[in-house]
């Protein structure tokens, strides 16, 4: 926040002071060789996807509250994730049609001989105004050898989102942790970080009257963290990650 309110502020002292073809230019010359350098800041927003240093995937996780509401810290990269043509940009807005079925495209950088977990879940659970039931687990793989999703252990099937009417913007988030060797995580409530189940169950009913299909497979995956998983089987790092929005479209 700082960073962005020094930022702000060396923008209006320029722009005050000259006329408007120059200071653009001496904006652009303050965040090229000032700002870019100084706090790996790219010149872009992530919204056009030309972010990929470090710092500018920290200040959307930031931004969004994804650190601190799920994570310490955020991932140094961002990891690329695409449904078809349409890619996941730190935030933006997808629709449930849209991220029906896994995405199409999903790879970070990987070191020879790894293995990876992989995670996709959703913090704002039931709603983003009670998020009680944090996280929803909606996707869980491990021992993944480099970005081979399919070789790896699926121990949660990939689950698309389904936000309840009324439960507003909803951050689906995906996380992948570099592992220090392979892991025997089997259980489906491993990470779970939940006060009380029963309360968790009556929450998920009443979120989805008419579904109670979609409200039986959701109950054994909410208050599941993904940082709770990743120390309870020693993971290592967390390598990348990217984010995106969705909100009840009647579907
Ligand atoms: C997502 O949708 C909301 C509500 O329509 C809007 O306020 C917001 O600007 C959108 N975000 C992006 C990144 O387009």
């Amino acid at each position: 926040m700082m960073i962005l309110q020094y930022y702000l502020l060396a923008s209006i002292i320029f722009a005050s002071n000259l006329a408007q073809g120059q200071s653009i230019a001496a904006l652009d010359w303050i965040q090229d060789r000032i700002l870019c350098p100084l706090f790996e800041i790219c010149h872009q927003e992530p919204a056009h996807l030309t972010c990929t240093t470090s710092n500018c995937v920290a200040l959307k996780f930031i931004e969004f509250g994804i650190v601190p509401d799920v994570l310490q810290k955020a991932p140094p990269e961002m990891l690329k994730v695409q449904y078809g043509s349409k890619e996941v940009q730190l935030g933006n807005n997808m629709t449930v049609a849209e991220t029906t079925y896994m995405p199409t495209v999903l790879s970070w950088t990987t070191e020879p001989n790894m293995l990876y977990t992989l995670m996709f879940s959703d913090p704002d659970a039931p709603s983003d105004q009670d998020a009680s039931a944090r996280s929803a687990r909606h996707w869980l793989v491990t021992n993944i050898p480099g970005i081979d999703i399919a070789r790896g252990n699926t121990i949660r099937p990939y689950f698309g989102p389904g936000p309840p009417a009324g439960s507003g913007f909803h951050r689906y988030n995906f996380l992948v942790y570099k592992q220090n060797g392979r892991i025997t995580a089997t259980d489906a409530t491993d990470g779970y970080n939940g006060p009380d189940k029963v309360r968790t169950c009556q929450l998920i009913d009443e979120a989805f009257p008419n579904d109670p299909m979609r409200a039986a497979r959701l109950k054994d995956n909410l208050h599941w963290s993904p940082e709770r998983f990743a120390a309870k089987n020693g993971l290592g790092e967390l390598v990348a990650g990217n984010f995106f929005r969705a909100q009840f479209d009647g579907i």
